[in-house]
């Protein structure tokens, strides 16, 4: 017996008070700062929602424009990260890179370490932000073996990291404004989600005073895992390996079969409990790509009809299973032209901007305290040691 609560994967504990995000998983509500994220997607831009996380406001003319200045100044990377980036294999996962620049990035700006400097804690913030376009626009021109390219700060948020990733230095790049508002889009659905498991991480490392670049190294390493922000690839892959929608029933069979570990990628939600709003733009978002880039897809009907012949299934409708925000994001970005290596990495890039909002509510909560929760203990009493020759 023991007097703490047994709380496996904290389904009902509670570990911060939160002004950013808000979720109401019965209704499928998703606001930030009070905003409904069909809103903001449909009407915002990546980095006004960016400075509405951060600061709590959405900015007025001269202040989005003075934030999207700041944001800009600090794209560029060290040169040194750039050999250090060179280390790695050419078939590395992006999100091992991202992983690797990002923690090291510590290394490099050592005034943003100080997190008693609230000056430097938002410089670090702005500098996180920036420099995630640049970092996974570098994993992945490194794997394709292609130079990298420096950021042109002319551009937009999106635009510049869309040039980074396809273009090259022998041609001008054009970005496709349709594009370009979709992977503005796709960042916004991506920005935020109040205490998933990779915002928890970057909270509780942080709980120990660890520096912010350290904090979302560790976020990135959560986001990777297949149950969280690795499920857009594996849902894609998932889609692929179904083919053909002929193909749909036998894979809706295995996920309901408890003796086959498969799921469905890209479906269900620890708090969703009716439809993901961000699937629900995303799907939207899909059609407008594909009308943009006059291409189309045979995933997307395969993605289209298995949602309908689930949302059809007795299985999946007592289990209050819905398509999430992976399920259709890869068809969008796959027509993009991503390999699906690069899903959760641009995944990581978006969420950078929720993590380190959380990141700078904690510290400045006065009941901010050390993550450290508490077990059940159900290993061996107390015993002697016995000497290796009376085993
Ligand atoms: N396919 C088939 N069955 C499922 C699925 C699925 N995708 N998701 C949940 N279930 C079943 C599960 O087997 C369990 O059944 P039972 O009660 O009979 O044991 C029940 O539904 C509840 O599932 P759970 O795993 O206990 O629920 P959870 O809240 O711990 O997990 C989840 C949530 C998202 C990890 C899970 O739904 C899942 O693995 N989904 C597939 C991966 C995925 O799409 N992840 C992305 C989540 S959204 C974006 C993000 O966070 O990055």
């Amino acid at each position: 017996t023991s007097a703490f609560t047994y709380d496996p994967g904290f389904t009902s504990t509670a570990s911060c008070q939160s002004k950013i995000t808000y979720i109401d998983g019965d209704q499928g509500v998703l606001l930030h700062r009070g905003y409904p994220i069909s809103q903001l997607a449909e009407q915002s831009s990546f980095m006004e929602v960016c400075y509405l996380l951060l600061n709590g406001e959405l900015p007025k003319q001269d202040e989005l424009a003075t934030f999207s200045r700041t944001i800009s100044r600090h794209t560029m990377l060290h040169e040194q990260l750039m050999t250090f980036l060179r280390g790695f294999r050419r078939d590395a996962h992006p999100m091992a890179i991202m992983c690797g620049i990002v923690g090291a990035l510590s290394a490099f700006y050592h005034d943003s370490t100080d997190i008693t400097d609230p000056q430097q804690r938002m410089i670090a913030s702005h500098r996180l932000i920036a420099k995630m376009p640049t970092i996974a626009a570098m994993a992945f021109k490194y794997s394709v073996g292609q130079p990298f390219l420096y950021p042109d700060n002319s551009l937009s948020y999106s635009a510049n990291f869309l040039r980074m990733t396809f273009g090259v230095p022998a041609e001008p790049y054009e970005v496709d404004p349709a594009v370009e508002k979709a992977m503005d889009r796709i960042f916004i659905l991506h920005a935020d989600h109040e205490q998933n498991a990779s915002t928890s991480t970057v909270r509780l490392a942080g709980s120990s005073g660890a520096n912010p670049f350290a904090c979302i190294a560790a976020g990135i390493a959560c986001l990777w895992g297949p149950a969280h922000g690795g499920a857009n690839e594996a849902a894609l892959n998932m889609l692929r390996e179904i083919g053909t929608p002929d193909r749909i029933p036998h894979y809706i069979e295995r996920a309901k079969d408890k003796d086959d570990p498969f799921r469905l990628m890209g479906f269900g939600h620890r708090v969703y409990k009716n439809y993901d709003p961000r699937a629900t733009v995303m799907q939207k978002t899909v059609r407008e790509v594909f009308n943009a880039l006059k291409v189309t897809d045979p995933v997307f009907e395969v993605a289209l009809q298995l949602e309908e012949m689930a949302l059809n299934d007795d299985y999946f409708i007592e289990k209050k299973l819905f398509p999430n925000v992976d399920f259709y994001s890869g068809v969008i970005l796959s027509a993009i032209g991503f390999p699906t290596s690069m899903f959760t990495a641009l995944f990581a890039l978006a969420r950078t901007v929720g993590w380190i909002a959380q990141w700078n509510e904690m510290i400045t909560d006065p009941d901010q305290k050390i993550g450290r929760p508490r077990q059940l203990y159900t290993g061996p009493t107390q015993r002697d040691y016995v000497p290796i020759d009376r085993r």
